[in-house]
């Protein structure tokens, strides 16, 4: 061992929330996300073999065993996560060696706080420690990002990755995705809170309908570029210009071109209201998100609209959207804080009642990225 590696390393990882910014990572537009106080928590240890692996998760009596040599994606899409970062770092460094881990969590599977980029996020951070491998805090996000792709078949964005890495307490980020700048801006919205309401629900539809929004946009970029060579992206597009091709698309990718193109400007304009202290318009812009989402986009599910229609009825509800890749999983709400309780309370009996289903809700607070204890 040399010098610098340790022996153990304990490392907390979190999910994300995303104030606003949806589907737009990987059309090279803005988000606004940040990492949330509910994390992963991986212990990992080194084991002395050259490339024995053995994975625990709290909960699952079966371990994960891998070897180095021969990592292969598996049938349990939980694994894929981890194998697919070990494939990455591996292929990168063959300074990693076998290592024990275990992993144990707060964080919800399947809505929309990415515990998955928690998941890749941390392990990528606490081998990156044990084996000293001389990662950049960049190279984990986009190896990650990566693995996501390659192992478990979801062409995501850089958002989530990126949130669970670098995030700041008590800021969110405004990412530029087509130049990796990002800013932290002071997330101060007292006396309201953003309350997050898990609808349990998870349509498996999540993962395909993501790939395919990919290439319709994609689409959309490839009819656009006829008549404007330079537009690389969705980010590099405006709504007059859309308006101009729009007889040359299908109404499914015109619809997703502007989603993208308004979103877009939504980001923008949040980060401003934001820094006035301007919630009304950042609550506004929040539930016209919600609408692009449902319409345009075509993301979001019953039990998603519900929540947010039933969020309009209550004055102290400022903005509230489905979050994340959408077909389930929460709803972001920008609510005050003395109607907070109240409010999740109605919700959950409305929702319970319309869908015989529990709701679950936590709050948001802006927290800090993945890190050593
Ligand atoms: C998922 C993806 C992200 C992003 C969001 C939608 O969380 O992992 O990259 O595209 O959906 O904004």
């Amino acid at each position: 061992m040399d010098d610098k590696a340790l022996d153990k390393v304990i490392v907390d990882s979190p999910g994300r929330i995303n104030i606003i910014g949806e589907h737009t990572d990987y059309n090279m537009g803005y988000v606004l996300p940040t990492a949330i106080d509910k994390r992963i928590r991986f212990t990992l240890q080194r084991n002395n073999t050259d490339t024995q692996c053995e994975i625990r998760s709290k909960g699952y009596a079966k371990a994960l065993v891998v070897d180095l040599k021969h990592i292969s994606p598996s049938n349990t899409q939980w694994e894929n996560y981890i194998l697919g970062v070990l494939y990455e770092i591996y292929k990168r460094s063959k300074a990693l060696k076998g290592f024990q881990c275990t992993i144990e969590s707060d964080l919800p599977i399947g809505s929309g706080v990415s515990s998955s980029a928690a998941l890749e996020c941390g392990l990528a951070f606490g081998l990156n420690e044990l084996f000293d491998l001389g990662l950049s805090k960049h190279e984990i996000v986009t190896l990650s990002r990566d693995a996501e792709h390659n192992y478990v078949g979801t062409q995501c964005g850089i958002m989530d990755q990126f949130a669970s890495v670098m995030s700041k307490k008590d800021h969110v980020i405004l990412l530029d995705c087509k130049s990796m700048r990002h800013t932290y801006v002071p997330f101060v919205i007292a006396p309201y809170k953003l309350v997050l309401l898990n609808s349990n629900v998870s349509h498996s539809l999540a993962s395909s309908e993501y790939n395919t929004r990919r290439k319709e946009c994609e689409e959309g970029v490839a009819i656009l570029q006829k008549q404007y060579p330079y537009v690389a992206s969705l980010r590099d597009a405006n709504l007059k210009m859309i308006e101009t091709c729009k007889t040359a698309m299908s109404p499914k990718v015109l619809d997703r071109c502007i989603y993208v193109v308004e979103e877009n400007n939504r980001v923008l304009d949040a980060v401003e209201a934001l820094k006035m202290g301007d919630l009304k318009t950042l609550g506004a812009l929040m539930y016209q998100t919600h609408d692009g989402l449902r319409t345009l986009y075509e993301v979001s599910c019953r039990e998603l609209d519900f929540l947010v229609d039933f969020s309009k009825n209550i004055m102290e509800v400022l903005g509230a959207r489905v979050m994340g890749g959408g077909f389930g999983g929460c709803t972001i709400n920008l609510v005050h804080e003395d109607t907070a309780d109240a409010f999740i309370k109605s919700a959950s009996e409305a929702y319970e009642k319309e869908f015989n289903i529990k709701l679950t809700s936590f709050e948001g607070h802006p927290s800090v990225g993945t890190t050593l204890l």
